[in-house]
C-alpha cells in the first residue's frame, strides 16, 4: 500500500474562517477527511500534518523519506520566502507535488514566485480544496507507473 504525506504550511489551520472568498469555507479537518476517503478508494493511505513552523515542516519532509512514497505539499506563505524549505524538498528523493488552493498567479506579485516549485515534481493551483484531490490522484498514478 502507498503511504502519502499531506503537509500543510502556515495559516492553513485557519481554513474555513480565513479569507473564505479566497480559500473557500472548507476546514482543514474536512479536507483531510476527504483525502483520507479518496486514498482509501484508491488503495492508499494519507497522513496529514499542519504546522506554522518552518523547522517542523522541514523535519516532516525528512521523515517522509523513511515511510512515505510521495508528498503533497502546500507550503503556504513559505512558498514565496523559504530557501530552507526548498532545500528540504530537494534533499529527499520521493516525489513532492506542490498545491495551492488559490490561483496564486492571479494574486499579488509576490505570490507569483515559489521557491519550492523548481524542486517539486508537479504543481496544482487554483482549484480550491480540489487542488489536493487532483494532486493525490496524479501522485498515486505517478507512483504506480514508476514502481
Ligand atoms: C496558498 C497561497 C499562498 O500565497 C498563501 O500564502 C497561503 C495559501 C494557497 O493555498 O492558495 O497561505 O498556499
Amino acid at each position: 500500500m502507498n503511504h502519502i504525506l499531506v503537509l500543510h504550511g502556515p495559516n492553513l489551520n485557519r481554513l474555513g474562517a480565513r479569507e473564505p472568498e479566497v480559500y473557500g469555507r472548507m476546514t482543514l479537518g474536512e479536507i483531510n477527511q476527504r483525502l483520507a476517503q479518496q486514498a482509501q478508494v484508491l488503495g492508499a493511505e494519507v497522513r496529514a500534518l499542519q504546522s506554522n513552523h518552518e523547522g517542523a515542516l522541514i523535519d516532516a519532509l525528512h521523515d517522509a523519506q523513511e515511510w512515505a512514497q510521495g508528498v503533497i505539499l502546500n507550503p503556504g506563505g513559505y512558498s514565496h520566502t523559504s530557501v530552507a524549505l526548498r532545500d528540504a524538498v530537494a534533499s529527499i528523493t520521493i516525489p513532492v507535488v506542490e498545491v495551492h488552493l488559490s490561483n496564486v498567479y492571479g494574486r499579488d506579485d509576490f505570490r507569483h514566485t515559489s521557491l519550492v516549485s523548481p524542486v517539486c515534481r508537479a504543481k496544482i493551483v487554483g482549484f480550491g480544496w480540489r487542488s489536493y484531490a487532483l494532486a493525490l490522484d496524479g501522485l498515486l498514478q505517478l507512483i504506480s507507473e514508476e514502481t
